[in-house]
């Protein structure tokens, strides 16, 4: 199959997966991106949360959900009263998609040719972690994740059975899938539409908590 599969090595834990993302050429994204941008917390996690892909700052510090996103992130898992030592937290694709305006990057979203060909990445760290439960954000990650088109408005916050062999997740206990945290920030001056989109985001990591 094409896109990583060649440069992800076999049964890898992943340290040495993230290692060897460095030297991923599956897609073209990683010519004009800083760096591929892999995963952070412990690799024995009950949850795995998935991401879209980083953006700008993430790109700049190689590091997953440090930028706006991330700060929302952190605060709902804070409010749903899960531990961010405790989860493990990804990306369906590994490199940072955008446009040039002048000097701004602008994140451009991935196309399903780029989901598809960082998927052997994804199922690698589900195939290592082990997780209870996979948390889909957005629809990018819940394409990658159940390795289908879904709609999240639908299926949020259910639990569901982990996908066949065409989703990353196929080796997870379960699959919920939510909004992308970064849904949100276009909601900061709308007081109340910012607190029922953030309540919701809140649930849905709560049902996955239950899951574990
Ligand atoms: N948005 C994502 O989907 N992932 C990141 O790492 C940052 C922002
Ligand atoms: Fe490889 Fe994924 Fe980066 Fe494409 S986006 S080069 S498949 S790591």
């Amino acid at each position: 199959r094409p896109g990583a599969q060649e440069w992800v090595p076999e049964g890898a834990d992943v340290d040495a997966l993230g290692e060897a993302a460095h030297r991923c050429r599956g897609c073209e994204l990683w010519a004009p991106a800083t760096q591929v941008v892999f995963s952070s917390g412990p690799d024995d996690a009950d949850v795995v949360l998935v991401g879209e892909q980083p953006g700008d700052r993430e790109d700049k510090e190689g590091e997953p959900f440090v930028g706006p996103a991330g700060r929302v992130l952190a605060d709902a898992l804070a409010a749903a009263g899960l531990d961010p030592e405790r989860v493990y937290v990804t990306n369906a694709v590994k490199h940072f998609r955008f446009t040039e305006r002048g000097k701004r990057r602008l994140h451009k979203t991935p196309d399903v040719a780029h989901i598809r060909a960082c998927l052997p990445w994804l199922e690698a760290e589900v195939a290592a972690v082990g997780p209870r439960v996979v948390v889909a954000m957005g629809s990018t990650a819940a394409r990658a994740v159940l390795g289908r088109t879904v709609r999240i408005g639908e299926l949020r916050g259910k639990v569901l059975d982990p996908p066949g062999d065409a989703g990353a997740a196929h080796d997870a206990g379960a699959v919920v899938v939510t909004t992308h945290p970064s849904a949100l920030l276009r909601l900061r001056d709308r007081r109340a539409e910012w607190d029922e989109a953030f309540a919701a985001l809140v649930a849905d990591l709560r049902a996955a908590d239950a899951a574990r």
